[in-house]
């Protein structure tokens, strides 16, 4: 009895000793709270917010309309009921739509009866036209539509069994590399902070925007793994509250500092000095830089200009449209005007017949863009050369 108590009292002694020894102790330590922290970011991590089932005869999506709430998957197999996920906003987020349409793309062809290729091509086409009315800014919705059309034209002269299971391959290769792209711009945007700042974002361009990591948020997880210690401050993002409903979800789920403020506070939260860099995602860039992004975000990066906070654009180069010359050129979807004053509200927050203007994006000026960060690297002005450069 005595030894036993010796020998505890004993390894409670090293135990001390490690935990506290500056050059031992600090690397236990430091490793002790990466796996605790390391546990609760894989939570949100293996989220899935968009994928095909085993036998690739469903798209499955997280209804990202239900959240905070509820976590609810959808089965989808025919094209409206893919057109209507997406436009309703049951997917969101530009990688996210992309992957959605060309995994919904491939899940309603593949249950084409067509007899030859001609005849394939006829569907494919209809269908793929027609998902591509879904959603009108976010270019990579047109992007992965492309590509899968590419697949099909690339394996015309193949049987069409083996034409489908190129368009099954390549939209999950859509998916597969968007999560090492959102990874490497994570690791890109990271390089830009440092440890303890306050950083304020818009919208949600999380891990449930993407197939994984997010863009924008790709490095406040990279971040909080590595014990930088963000302070970050989601804005509501008004009407359809991403920033409340998706990023201060994901975010809490990860255990990182999250703050929730509504879109018209963030220039007190700017000019009290709590907020270091800005971070958001984008739907579409121009040639010459111009961002589309959540309406609201153009509002934000001129504030952040006047406080001379960087404001850093997050995209994936399938983001970066070349054809299109400047922001005045980007098509900014506009929605029913009910989002604004009756979506998230028992009663109308608004007289009934009220005028309304609802645009779903608006266009970031790239001369108030300090970095614009993909996965090749980091892009700064002027923009018209160094896009040019990264598309050589
Ligand atoms: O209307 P949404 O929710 O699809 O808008 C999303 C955004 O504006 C995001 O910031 C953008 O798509 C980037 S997502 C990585």
């Amino acid at each position: 009895m005595i030894y036993c108590k010796k020998t505890r009292l004993f390894t409670l002694h090293r135990l001390i000793f490690f935990l506290f020894n500056p050059e031992r102790g600090k690397g236990l330590l430091l490793r002790f709270s990466y796996v605790i922290i390391g546990g609760k970011i894989l939570e949100v991590l293996n989220i899935t917010p968009v994928k095909l089932d085993d036998e690739g005869n469903k798209l499955i999506l997280l209804d990202q309309t239900l959240l905070p709430n509820d976590e609810k998957y959808i089965h989808l197999k025919d094209k409206e009921s893919i057109w209507e996920a997406i436009y309703k906003l049951r997917v969101r987020g530009a990688p996210a739509i992309g992957i959605a349409a060309a995994m919904g793309l491939y899940v309603c062809i593949k249950q084409s009866k067509a007899a030859d290729y001609d005849e394939l091509y006829n569907e494919f086409k209809e269908i793929k036209d027609y998902l591509a009315t879904s959603r009108p800014t976010a270019v990579n919705l047109f992007w992965a539509l492309d590509r899968m059309e590419n697949c099909l034209l690339q394996n015309k002269h193949r049987p069409i069994d083996e034409i489908k299971a190129a368009l099954h391959r390549e939209a999950q290769l859509i998916k597969d590399e968007d999560e090492d792209i959102c990874r490497q711009i994570g690791e890109h945007s990271l390089s830009l902070l440092r440890p303890g700042m306050g950083i304020l974002t818009h919208c949600n361009a999380g891990t449930i925007a993407t197939s994984k990591y997010g863009t924008a948020l790709a490095p406040i997880y990279l971040g909080h793994e590595r014990g930088y210690n963000f302070k970050v401050f989601a804005d509501e993002t008004r009407p359809l509250l991403q920033g409340g409903r998706l990023t201060a979800w994901e975010l809490q789920k990860a255990g990182i500092d999250i703050t929730l403020i509504c879109d018209n506070m963030a220039s007190i939260v700017m000019k009290k000095g709590w907020i270091d860099a800005i971070v958001v995602g984008c739907d579409r860039v121009a040639a010459n830089g111009d961002a589309a992004n959540k309406i609201g975000t153009s509002g934000v990066a001129i504030i952040a200009k006047h406080y001379g906070i960087p404001f850093y654009v997050h995209a994936p180069i399938s983001t970066i449209d070349i054809n299109t010359e400047t922001g005045k050129d980007i098509k900014i979807e506009e929605r029913p005007g009910e989002e604004i004053y009756k979506a998230w509200y028992a009663k109308p927050m608004a007289p009934e017949g009220i005028n309304t203007f609802n645009p779903a994006f608006d266009v970031t000026d790239a001369n108030l863009i300090t970095a614009i960060i993909t996965e090749k690297g980091i892009l700064y002005p002027p923009y018209t050369e160094s896009i040019k450069r990264i598309f050589k």
